[in-house]
């Protein structure tokens, strides 16, 4: 009798550390570089684009994105930088490849410290340090970058 119970006990425990691991969450991939290319393993089609972006808007909004960053090009006296024409610099930060650029944005989300901006440990940035995401899922990320790629 007391046996089982131990077993029991024992397989609770694994199944708790792995929650709090945060490690087999279903469509969430750990490391930044593996999840970029889950993600984007190509660029969206046009008609897929449309679709993505109107989903990634409403995800940017549920995930208090909007609380650090203005989607214009003016800053609005929030934490973040504005998130307007975000693609072209990413994609010349990237040597302009449109999927690298997506991927490092995705990255960055992630885990911004390890991805910084260009603004990080700028004067105007001193203190400002992104909240970082790793539990959005691939899916989800697609979406999001989308959005913000979309953004004049
Ligand atoms: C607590 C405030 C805060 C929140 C919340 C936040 N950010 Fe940021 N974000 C920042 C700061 C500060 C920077 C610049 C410093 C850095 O690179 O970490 C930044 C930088 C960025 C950049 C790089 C901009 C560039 O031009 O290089 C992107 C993209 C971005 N954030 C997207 C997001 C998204 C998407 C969300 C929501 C999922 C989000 N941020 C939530 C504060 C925030």
């Amino acid at each position: 009798m007391r046996l089982p119970l131990l077993l029991i006990c024992l397989v609770c425990l694994c199944l708790l550390a792995g929650c709090l691991e945060n490690s087999n969450v279903p469509g969430v991939t750990r490391d930044p570089e593996e999840s970029a290319k889950t993600a984007y393993p190509d660029l969206p089609d046009s008609s897929q684009a449309v679709e993505l972006i109107e989903r990634g808007e409403k995800l940017f909004r549920g995930l208090t994105c909007e609380q650090c960053h203005s989607t214009g090009s003016e800053r609005n006296g929030l934490m973040g930088p504005p998130l307007g024409g975000l693609s072209d610099r990413i994609i010349e930060q990237e040597d302009n490849d449109p999927l690298e650029a997506r991927r490092w944005t995705l990255k960055h989300i992630k885990d911004p410290a390890k991805y910084p901006s260009e603004f990080a440990g700028q004067d105007d940035y001193r203190g400002a340090h992104m909240t970082p995401f790793p539990r959005i899922t691939d899916e989800d990320l697609r979406a999001l970058v989308e959005y913000l790629f979309s953004l004049r």
